[in-house]
């Protein structure tokens, strides 16, 4: 096993599907990506989070984690995430991809769908348990390491923070290498960083962050 296999959690693997080494996890499809038998791709190309353990990031993941993920969408990435983690809350502002977010948790009893805005976690402190494993964040809206500071709360004290920064989220014409300088120094007042990791090779102008709470 490579170190770089080494660094993924339980229940994601490296496959071969049309002779190319993709990652994959065990579930139903969800948009239209290949399969074999109950092995599915988990797309680097569609997913952030995809992206950072493709290229190696240690993201401290090993399997069964509580998560709670903020910026759900239609659910690709996070229905991947309910396929090798335990609970998983996913947190949406947006009704029309909540629609879809619910028929992708019909499929994963472990996969809960909130219809809430990540800026304002009291609106959802009642649902989500305390001391969740992992926090992952990719919002894509201004404010990224806001939305992440005021989720600190839910991890547990040696949890991990796994955020995908957009940097034309918080300013649409600065280089991107001076806004995520920007973001990691106002997440580094609520978190511990612990890697950055440019994911351009998958995501234009995108860090993959991994911290934990200080
Ligand atoms: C880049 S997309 C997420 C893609 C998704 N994480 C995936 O990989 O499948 C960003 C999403 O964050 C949502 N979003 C932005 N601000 C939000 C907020 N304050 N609360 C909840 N969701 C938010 C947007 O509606 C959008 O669906």
């Amino acid at each position: 096993m490579s170190d770089r296999d080494q660094s993924l959690p339980s229940g994601v693997e490296r496959r071969t599907f049309d002779e190319r080494e993709r990652l994959a996890t065990q579930g139903l499809p969800v948009y239209g990506e290949p399969t074999d038998g109950d092995w599915r791709v988990w797309d680097a190309g569609r997913s952030k989070l995809g992206a950072m353990l493709e290229l190696g990031m240690d993201t401290g993941l090993v399997g069964d984690e509580t998560v709670l993920y903020l910026g759900a969408a239609s659910g690709t990435t996070v229905s991947h995430v309910a396929d090798f983690a335990g609970p998983t809350y996913a947190v949406e502002f947006a009704p029309r991809p909540v629609r879809d977010l619910v028929g992708v948790a019909e499929d994963r009893d472990n996969l809960f769908p909130l219809l809430k805005d990540a800026r304002k976690p009291e609106t959802y402190a009642h649902v989500v348990e305390a001391d969740v494993d992992v926090l992952v964040q990719d919002v894509a809206t201004r404010g990224q390491a806001r939305v992440a500071a005021r989720n600190a709360q839910f991890l547990r004290d040696d949890g991990r923070l796994l955020a995908a920064i957009k940097a034309r989220s918080e300013d649409v014409t600065a280089d991107p290498s001076d806004v995520f300088d920007d973001v990691v120094d106002e997440l580094a007042e609520a978190f511990e960083i612990l890697e950055t990791t440019r994911l351009d090779r998958f995501h234009d102008d995108h860090l993959g962050v991994v911290a934990r709470p200080k």
